[in-house]
């Protein structure tokens, strides 16, 4: 099938990035906005960031009027009678959607395909509200759309015949990946993406670590391009909040009932970048680094390196430390009662090479939790103070999601492959779920998952039945066809 001529609905952020995207591949495109304001705004998107391209040096201004030149943009949508293909991207709420394709089913020929880029609603139950159901698919881009590579290509019990994959040519043309999935609240990205997010916001409502503390871990310490607070304002906190809405509709996990946080910033109008101001938008409070000095002690196992990086940076040991550096295997506070003072104990995670998680328990003074936090620094590692929770902050949060994506994978919905791949290429990811479990050890995974389970009881914590199997058989890597 040939797509030239396409139409895109809604030109916000995601809306105009798409638009832009087929205009680069060479696509004729008709941009609709609700009114004049609206419109304004998306040509505001589409000067903007084709303008940082040119002064990037990434674009010849040439190039970047021609691209323009492709995007027609109106307030009519009669005037997308004659495209092949048409590409919602307005507000996440159904009646919305379905409202606008009943409406596209009337003005566009019988040919043309109707393509939303909902992040989480039911393709089925916009296509059902067609006259055309079997050409109705999802097609889900990533935030930036000029610059994430995945393209989720979403197909339902009735789709046409071959109509996916004509629509994940076209995403190659695009120079994007596809990846072809069923219609499950989500998809592959979302429903592995947002329940971590939505994590992130709870630890930090239930004071488990802060804000900074928390995106640096998970940005410094695991590698991600960033942290959960800084992707959520990217997204938008009212995005994230429908699609967590309908993640709960569909799943009754309470993991996935949306943060009260998220709710309560959305309703005060934060709703991240686009409102210029989310999570972040306050004036950032830096907290100078002191160079307190401080003995210390550092016991369990694994506490070499972190011992002899100490006495590198100048740091003396001794048998009556002001703190006491605990390496975590089991809750802190198991080891701090047995110490004459359990309150100078400070549980310790390293994470990757730049990150120290630093715990502190009921009993920990904030001099030995002061202490433990100048010692870390000056010794060349990021501190992310957080509380004596199974999981601290990073396995916590990471674990959870490693273990959906096991879940996903059994219950045959995608492949590893395709996980992986979705993951790395949506959300510019350094390695996808299977990478990261086969590299931090399975053994290692199910065991952080179980301790999760023991503390939360949180019956999606357990881990999957995959993974503790193939952990009692004692395999290392998933098996792939
Ligand atoms: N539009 C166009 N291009 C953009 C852009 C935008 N909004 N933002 C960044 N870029 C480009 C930059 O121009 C730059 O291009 P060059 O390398 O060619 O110079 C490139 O992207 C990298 O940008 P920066 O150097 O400014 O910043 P960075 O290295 O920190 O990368 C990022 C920015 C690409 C956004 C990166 O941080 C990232 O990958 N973050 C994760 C984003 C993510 O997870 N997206 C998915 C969200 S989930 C979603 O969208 C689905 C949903 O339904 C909710």
């Amino acid at each position: 099938m040939a797509f030239e001529r396409v139409g895109v609905v809604g030109l916000g952020t995601m809306g105009a990035g798409i638009a832009e995207v087929f205009a680069r591949a060479g696509l004729r495109v008709i941009g609709v906005e609700a009114d004049a304001e609206a419109l304004a705004r998306g040509r505001g998107h589409l000067e903007r960031s084709t303008g940082k391209a040119v002064d990037k040096g990434k674009l010849a201004p040439g190039q970047r009027d021609e691209i323009l030149g492709r995007i027609t943009l109106t307030t009519s949508r009669e005037d997308l009678r004659d495209v092949d293909l048409v590409v919602e991207a307005i507000p996440e709420i159904l009646d919305y959607k379905i409202a606008l394709f009943k409406d596209l089913d009337r003005i566009c020929e019988p040919g043309t395909v109707l393509a939303t880029n909902s992040s989480s609603l039911s393709v089925t139950a916009i296509a059902a509200a067609t006259g055309r159901p079997g050409q109705v698919v999802g097609m889900h881009f990533f935030n930036p759309a000029p610059v994430m590579k995945l393209v989720e290509v979403v197909g339902t019990v009735v789709t046409a015949p071959g109509l996916v994959a004509d629509v994940a040519a076209l995403a190659g043309r695009l120079g994007k990946t596809a990846v072809a999935v069923g219609d499950r609240a989500g998809f592959v990205v979302n429903r592995l993406l947002l329940p971590y997010l939505n994590q992130a916001a709870v630890l930090m409502e239930l004071g488990v670590a802060g804000r900074d503390d928390i995106d640096a871990a998970m940005k410094l310490g695991v590698g991600l391009p960033m942290g959960p607070f800084t992707l959520l304002d990217l997204i938008g906190l009212d995005t994230a909040y429908e699609v967590m809405g309908v993640l709960f509709d569909e799943t009754r996990d309470r993991r996935h009932a949306p943060a009260p946080l998220l709710r309560e910033l959305v309703t005060a109008g934060l709703l991240g970048r686009k409102s210029g101001r989310g999570f972040y938008g306050d004036p950032p409070r830096e907290e100078p680094a002191k160079s307190r000095p401080a003995t210390f002690g550092v016991t369990g196992a694994g506490g070499d390196g972190l011992a002899e990086r100490l006495r590198a940076a100048g740091f003396k040991e001794s048998e009556d430390p002001d703190v006491v550096l605990r390496l975590a295997d089991r809750p802190v506070i198991e080891h701090a009662v047995r110490l004459p003072d359990p309150a100078r104990m400070v549980g310790v995670h390293l994470v990757g090479d730049h990150v120290a998680e630093l715990a502190s328990t009921a009993l920990t003074s904030e001099e030995a939790a002061s202490a433990a936090r100048d010692l870390v620094k000056i010794a060349g590692l990021t501190p992310v103070p957080c509380k004596d929770r199974a999981g601290f902050v990073v396995d916590a949060l990471l674990f959870p999601y490693l273990n959906d994506a096991v879940r996903m994978h059994d219950s045959g919905y995608a492949s590893i492959d395709d996980i992986d791949a979705a993951m790395r290429l949506g959300c510019g990811y350094p390695a996808g779920p299977f990478e990261m479990l086969e590299s931090l050890g399975l053994a290692k995974v199910r065991d952080g998952l179980r301790a999760l389970y023991t503390e939360y009881r949180e019956p999606a914590f357990a881990p999957a039945p995959l993974l503790d199997q193939l952990v009692t058989a004692g395999v290392s890597r998933f098996p792939r066809p």
